[in-house]
Formats: structure tokens, sequence, C-alpha cells
């Protein structure tokens, strides 16, 4: 990986992604070229940050130094994109601006940052500990290298899978937003222990020990969800008592309209 690198927006996500690629000398701290907006980040990137990167305040006129790196890496918040204008005087036309903010179309990249080739990206928060998944579309004519370039930027911290845009907004759903469902769920489920009388953080451990193990044996039997459910439920036994609950409460119905929404909610953004 030998381009210059912009970073528009060095937050949580960017740091993620680009801090594992420093770490294996994959690129190179001379290449990257980082924007923060306020002064805070700034000195606290320069003071504390591992990698001797540059960086930027984004209302300094050194600034404009990004937008002559061959790859942009754009990481603001979706409220902040308003203020990241594209320079009217680029000297490398064509150039790769990899978008990982949520909701925002391929369509009003291009037309934001119309001197570039844009693809979007949905990635989720496990990817700073790098067991991420990111889904990649691709705009219009992007060469075959940018896209190795593009998912090089991915492959170390996550899973890459490549989609059609259409199906950015569910992925987004069941990925990026499926953490704090899960959490959602494990929380509930400790109180659940906490009501029987066990302390709240053994009670959590259990219950993130049981998922854990639950994914491993699906995984390893290859068995069904379905198969692992009869496993566990025999007649007239506790189980099967439990799962009456939560059909009763429509925690399957629930489960699915929350992904729906969540999907209807990352097409409004746009
Ligand atoms: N958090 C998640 O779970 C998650 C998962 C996947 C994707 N994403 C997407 O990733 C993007 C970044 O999220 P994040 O959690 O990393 O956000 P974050 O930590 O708040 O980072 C945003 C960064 O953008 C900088 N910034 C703000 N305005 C700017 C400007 N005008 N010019 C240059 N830089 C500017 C901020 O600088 P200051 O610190 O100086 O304000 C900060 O470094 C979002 O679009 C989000 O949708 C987030």
């Amino acid at each position: 990986m030998t381009n210059k690198i912009a970073i528009i927006g060095f937050g949580n996500i960017a740091n993620a992604i680009i801090t594992p690629l420093l770490d294996k000398k994959l690129i190179q701290p001379e290449d990257v070229y980082c924007l923060v907006k306020s002064e805070k980040s700034l000195e606290k990137l320069k003071k504390d940050y591992k990698h001797n990167i540059n960086v930027y305040e984004s209302s300094s006129q050194e600034s404009k130094i990004i937008w002559d790196c061959q790859v942009k890496l754009l990481s603001v918040k979706p409220q902040q994109l308003k203020d990241i204008i594209e320079a009217n005087n680029i000297k490398i036309r064509d150039s790769l601006l990899v978008s990982i903010v949520a909701g925002v179309s391929i369509n009003r990249l291009t037309q934001k940052f119309p001197n570039h080739k844009c693809v979007r990206v949905v990635t989720n928060i496990p990817i700073t500990i790098g067991k991420g998944l990111t889904g990649i579309s691709w705009g219009e004519k992007i060469s075959k290298d940018q896209k190795q370039f593009t998912k090089t930027l991915f492959e170390n911290t996550s899973k890459v899978y490549e989609f059609n845009e259409d199906y950015l907004d569910i992925f987004l759903a069941l990925t990026s937003s499926g953490p704090a469902i899960i959490a959602l769920i494990i929380e509930a489920l400790s109180d659940g222990g906490l009501s029987g009388g066990l302390p709240k953080i053994l009670s959590e451990e259990l219950v993130m020990e049981m998922i854990l193990g639950t994914i491993s044996l699906i995984k390893e039997k290859k068995l069904t969800t379905s198969e692992l459910k009869n496993l566990v439920t025999s007649p007239g036994g506790t189980t099967i008592s439990a799962l009456r609950v939560l059909e009763k409460k429509s925690l399957r119905s629930s489960l699915i309209e929350s992904i729906v929404s969540a999907s209807n909610r990352s097409k409004e953004f746009n």
C-alpha cells in the first residue's frame, strides 16, 4: 500500500481502521494525512497517538493538502458532512473517496465530491478489536487497484462483503445496530439472573459465556438453529416454559421489526 491517504475525521472508527495498518507497516505514518475539527483533538493526537502521522485542524490553511492525496477515508458523523467541501483546484482527478458515513448514498457522495470516485462502506463497532464486519458498495468506474486498496483497508480488522448498494441499509441494520440489540439482550437476561438472586457481575458473565458457547456449538457441529433449540427443549421442561413466554410476548416479531425499522431509518438519512 503506497498511496498517500487522507483521513477526513480521525475519530473512533477511523482510528480502528488505520492504526492496525500502521502497526503492521502496511502504510507509512508519513503517508497519512488526518483532519480533525477541534484544537483539542489535534493536540491529543499530536501528543498521545503512537504513530507520527500528519495531523491538521480542518479550518487551517495547511489542511488543504489532504485534497492532493490519492485516497481519502471520509469518517465524520453524518451531520458533520455539510462542512466538508471538496477543493476546487484538485490536482489528481478521479482519486478515491471511501465513505463510512452512515446512510449517505453513493449518488449523494458523487454529487458532493464530483472529482472523486466514491465508495460507500458500512462497518461495525467490533472493528475496534479487529472483529468487524464490513460491507462495500462500489461507485462507478472504480479501478481494480482502487478496489484492492479499499478491501485492504478493511480486511485487517473485519470480514469484508461486497454488495449492491440496495443491500447496505439492511446490512447496516443487522451488523451496525446489531451490537446494541445484543447488548440489550445480554442486559435483560442478566437481569433475569439477578431476579433469581445471582450477583449482577456473575449473572452477566454467565450470560455472555452461554452466548459464546451456544454460537461455538452451532458452528462447530454445523447445527441449524432449530436443531439446537430442539436439543435443549424437552417435553414439559423448563426451556419450553421459557420459550412459551417469549412467544406470548412476541419476542421473535419484535426482533424482526427492530431490524426492519433500523434499515428504514438508515434510508431516511439520505
Ligand atoms: N460508532 C459506530 O458504531 C460506527 C460504526 C460504523 C460506522 N460509523 C460511522 O463512522 C463515522 C465516524 O464515526 P465515529 O464514531 O468515528 O465518530 P467520531 O469519533 O465522533 O469522529 C468524528 C471525527 O470527525 C472529525 N470532524 C468533525 N467535523 C470535521 C470537519 N469539519 N472536518 C474534519 N474533521 C471533522 C472529528 O474531529 P473532533 O474530534 O475535533 O470533533 C472526529 O475526529 C460516522 O459517520 C458513523 O456513522 C460509526
